[in-house]
């Protein structure tokens, strides 16, 4: 008979049994479980509702069972339902009517909120670290090759000449937005939920401040029914990490673009590629690939939990029991990916000719032309018609936009100088552009140099990659 099972004339037949279970993905609650009731039972001996030798026996046998989880002697079993029921089954078994005592004024619905609540505040505590040193990865590779020049693209057509390493850092920024919304997500965890029962608080004289001060929670919940049935904080959790994961697909596609043979910019390591079982030449981006194509799950997860959300009445309703998949799936996704990716990206061989070779192409640089034009007094519209015509000029003509003498661009553009046949080089057109924020190898090393200040401990220990 289930701990439940006072009301009940009939055991749960076994097809239920399995269908409601959640033992076999919550038990990676185990050890919050236990931290939770350990100060939960340390509280009840505080308010003097359980005797303080039986939180003590309690807090003891907790340990137990921790060390016997983690020995994997635990036997996991679908009746027990969930993690929740094991642990205090398991009390129960071995202190009798003692153990009985440890879910004095709690509910699972209160519990399972702490639990979770804990359980996220270390994985986005871990997450926030990982995401340090992806970006350090970003920043040394972007450093090692800080005079490289690339194209830019807009539309994956050639924009403008830019710095690899601006290009790399422009993800450095993404990642420190995820960061920044993993951490207001982390703010919002710290709401100790326990103390709201089931849905209505509890008569006993529980002293929540107490739990609120052993589990280092700056704040109790105020309304006990929105503590048991919200869930906002882990769609928060869930919807940055579909940004993240939205960030990761879209430097993955670079990457991709970037190891095709007709740019061959980047050559991942063969410890970082995969091969074909049929075609032996190939070396295939597959961390990449993988990294875009797990978005879907994580995109997924998001839209799993919004949705058994968003129709449940107040307050706890079982649904809920469904928000742990995505949650751990997603986590789980997160710290696949970012354990694998730094590596991949520090090992990465950067083709140096061919990105210089494509930033060449002199029509990269029709925007440098049309500014000198501006400078020279032509308002801007008609600087860009007139660069327009050169390069349809040249195309007809079969000619290179650098390779046009000056009487020649004057017969398109007649307010031309000198100055406008010498923009055509990628190093001067990047050079041209220090302004804050610009591609300028100043501006860029000004930017690098304050990444590496504020990841210089992990840069430390990235060396020895
Ligand atoms: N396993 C349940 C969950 O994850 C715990 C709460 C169950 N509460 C209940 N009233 N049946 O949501």
């Amino acid at each position: 008979m289930a701990l439940w099972g006072g009301r009940f004339s009939s055991d749960t037949n076994r097809n239920v049994a399995e269908f409601t279970e959640s033992i076999s993905y919550d038990k990676r609650l185990y050890a919050w479980d236990i931290v939770g009731s350990k100060a939960h039972v340390t509280m009840l001996a505080a308010a003097g509702i359980i005797p303080s030798a039986t939180s003590k026996k309690i807090c003891k046998e907790l340990d137990l069972i921790r060390k016997k989880i983690e020995k994997g002697e635990m036997a996991f079993k679908t009746e027990l339902e969930d993690i929740h029921m094991h642990i205090e089954s398991e009390l129960i078994k071995n202190l009798g009517d003692e153990g009985a005592r440890v879910h004095t004024g709690r509910s699972r619905n209160d519990q399972v909120a702490l639990d979770i609540r804990l359980y996220l505040r270390d994985e986005i505590g871990n997450l926030l670290e990982k995401l340090e040193v992806f970006q350090a990865a970003l920043v040394k590779t972007a450093d090692m090759n800080r005079r490289v020049i690339m194209p830019g693209f807009t539309h994956l057509q050639h924009a403008q000449p830019v710095l690899f390493a601006h290009h790399l850092l422009a993800y450095v920024e993404m990642f420190e937005r995820d960061a920044g919304r993993l951490s207001d997500c982390l703010k919002r965890l710290y709401v100790l939920p326990l103390g709201s029962g089931a849905i209505a608080g509890s008569t006993l004289p529980l002293k929540r401040e107490i739990v609120k001060e052993l589990l280092d929670f700056p704040e109790m919940s105020r309304n006990s029914m929105d503590a048991v049935a919200d869930r906002d904080f882990a769609c928060e959790l869930l919807s940055a990490l579909s940004i993240f994961s939205m960030h990761v697909s879209r430097l993955s596609e670079d990457i991709i673009i970037w190891c095709s043979q007709e740019f061959a910019f980047v050559e991942l390591s063969d410890a970082f590629t995969t091969g074909s079982s049929l075609m032996p030449q190939k070396k295939n981006p597959d961390i990449a690939e993988l990294s875009r194509g797990k978005t879907g799950r994580v995109f997924g997860n998001l839209m799993a939990l919004l949705t058994i959300c968003k129709g449940l009445p107040l307050t706890y309703n079982r649904d809920l029991q469904e928000d742990k998949e995505p949650i751990f799936d997603s986590l789980d996704t997160a710290n696949k990916i970012l354990d694998v990716y730094p590596e991949m990206i520090l090992t990465m061989k950067v083709n140096v000719q061919a990105m210089r070779k494509a930033a060449s192409d002199p029509a990269l640089m029709a925007t440098d032309l049309a500014e000198r034009l501006v400078k020279l007094g032509v308002p801007f519209r008609h600087a860009h018609h007139k660069v327009g015509s050169l390069v349809k000029y040249c195309r007809d003509n079969s000619k290179a936009l650098n390779k046009l003498s000056l009487d020649e661009m004057r017969k398109v553009i007649p307010e031309a100088d000198e100055e406008c046949l010498s923009l055509f080089t990628p190093a001067k057109s990047v050079a041209a552009r220090n302004i804050f924020g610009g591609t300028g190898p100043k501006e860029v090393g000004r930017q690098l140099r304050f990444w590496k200040n504020r990841l210089s401990y992990i840069l430390k220990d990235l060396k020895s990659v």
